[in-house]
Parts: structure tokens; sequence; C-alpha cells
């Protein structure tokens, strides 16, 4: 399947002018309604593999296919109208070879209609990225604690601290050289990430990171408390919706065993009548 072109009003090289201005608001998302919720608010709404822990409860992102993120991306796709929208790439499928990477960033974009794609990696990802930007593939980068790396660092530990710092500086700035319009900075010291900020050229996007970077970005169902599992220092929770979820499906339990659902309102008479209109946007009676 293709996509048309992505006419969206945001764009890579926007994104990039807001280096240094009004910091840039990301969010994840990975289907349709989330999309359609997020959209108005957000400058870059990123489908990240973190799908594979968050929807598919895989033990890391490591499992996460090309396939996933492709048919996530076009559910996002539909969802919106105005951010910019970009994909990650998962796992196995850009480390071989700037020409592997390049296939498969091309099919994702081809096939959801995202304006770009983001890779994990700093150094030795550079000649990739550098690889994609002169062939038509924005690419956003993402350094410091990079998960599909978790094996490699023992654990999602923070990265950076003491001497381990100048590694993230060198990292950022080999990002930033080979031509990628953002970066991510993901759990990274505040001062470290501060100062990343103050060096490189394009917009940092922190996860974990500084209030004082270009952006901020967070997975949608950390921030709303749906994802109850990893409850990572660097995430705010600013509505708890897993726990009123939770309470209303109890309620519905409830009310099925005692016959109190459905109700009068929720049933249909022999003969149709006004009141039988579903509550949308159609108005059609059932
Ligand atoms: O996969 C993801 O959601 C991410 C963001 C948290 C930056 O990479």
């Amino acid at each position: 399947m293709s996509a048309t072109q992505d006419v969206r009003a945001m764009t890579p090289p926007k994104v990039a002018e807001r280096k240094g201005g009004v910091p840039l608001v990301c969010l994840t998302a990975y289907t349709t309604p989330v999309a359609r919720l997020v959209d108005p608010h957000c400058d870059v709404v990123l489908v990240g593999d973190s799908v594979g822990m968050v929807l598919h409860g895989l033990p890391s992102t490591l499992g996460v296919t090309l396939e996933m993120m492709i048919m996530h991306g076009q559910a996002v796709r539909r969802g919106l109208e105005q951010s910019l929208m970009i994909i990650d790439m998962p796992f196995g499928s850009y480390e071989e070879s700037p020409e592997q990477a390049f296939r498969n960033a091309a099919r994702v974009m081809a096939e959801t209609g995202c304006a770009a794609v983001k890779l994990e990696g700093g150094e030795t990802i550079a000649e990739t990225i550098r690889f994609l930007a002169a062939r038509g593939v924005p690419v956003m980068g993402h350094v410091g604690l990079t998960p599909q790396a978790v094996n490699t660092f023992g654990g999602y530990r923070v990265q950076g601290r003491g001497s381990d710092a100048e590694r993230i500086v060198s990292d950022a700035l080999a990002v930033s050289e080979a031509g990628a319009f953002a970066v991510v900075l993901e759990k990274v010291p505040e001062a470290l990430a501060r100062r990343i900020t103050g060096e490189v050229a394009i917009p940092t996007i922190g996860i974990g990171a500084s209030a004082a970077c270009d952006g901020q970005i967070l997975v949608v169902d950390d921030m709303l408390g749906l994802f109850g599992d990893f409850r990572p220092k660097f995430v705010k929770r600013y509505t708890e919706l897993g726990e009123a979820a939770a309470a209303a499906v109890a309620v519905y339990a409830r009310e099925v065993k005692e016959r109190r659902f459905p109700a009068a309102e929720h049933v249909f008479a022999d003969a149709p009548k006004p009141a039988d209109a579903d509550a949308s946007n159609s108005g059609q009676a059932a």
C-alpha cells in the first residue's frame, strides 16, 4: 500500500527552526483515537517503538518489528491533522548498513506517510544518518539511554554520569553534524542535558533530561497513568486514567451480575423511536 505525501502543518525544518525558541511539545501515540486527542496540543507525535512494551506487553523494545511500526504508523496518521509524525525504526531494521536503513526507512515513509524517522545511537550511527538525510529521509536522533541497547547497558540506567558525559556529548554532536534535524536526550544528568542543548545546533528533546532542552517528550500512556507496570522517575503522571478505568470496569461487572445493565435507555423497542439514535456524529437510528 502507499500513502500520499504528508502535507501537515509541522515539518522537520520547522522543528529545526525552533532551536532556542518556544519548547517543542512532543508525545507518543500508537492508535487513531489517541492521535486525535494529542494532535491539537503537540508539535511532534512519535510512533515510538515503546509501543511494544506499552501496547503489546513485550519485556523490551527489542521484539518490535517493522510491520508493527508501519501498522501503528498508519493508525496514528489517520488521527493527525497538524503535528509532525515521526516513526521509530525498530531494532535490527537500520544498524547493518546505511543501505539497509534507507530501504526500510523508505518503506516506512511510503506506507505510513510519515515525514521523518527516529534512529537510536550516536557516533556509530552518524554515517547512516548522513546517508538518509542526503536522500530525502529526515532523521531525528536519540542519544543517552537508548532502550534498544538495554542489554549492552545492563538495564535502563542513567547515562553520561561523571567521565561518561563526554561520550554523550560526542554522540549528540555526531548526530547533529550528520544532518539530524533534532535529537532526543534520554535519561542523562540535568546539567549534561543543559550543556548539550547549548552545544548542538539542533533542538534537543528531553525525556528524563532537563527543562532547558528545546522540547520535551513523554510516552502518552505513562503521563496519562495508563501504563502501571513501570514508573520511571522522569515521568510526571498528569492523571490516573488506569485507576479510573479499573473502577469503571468494576462497576460494570457489578451491574451486569445484578442485571442493572443494560437499563431501559440502552435497549430498543420493537418500533423505531427518536431515542434509538446513537450518540455519534452520524446521528443514525439503529
Ligand atoms: O519509543 C519511544 O517512545 C521513544 C520515546 C520515549 C523518546 O523513543
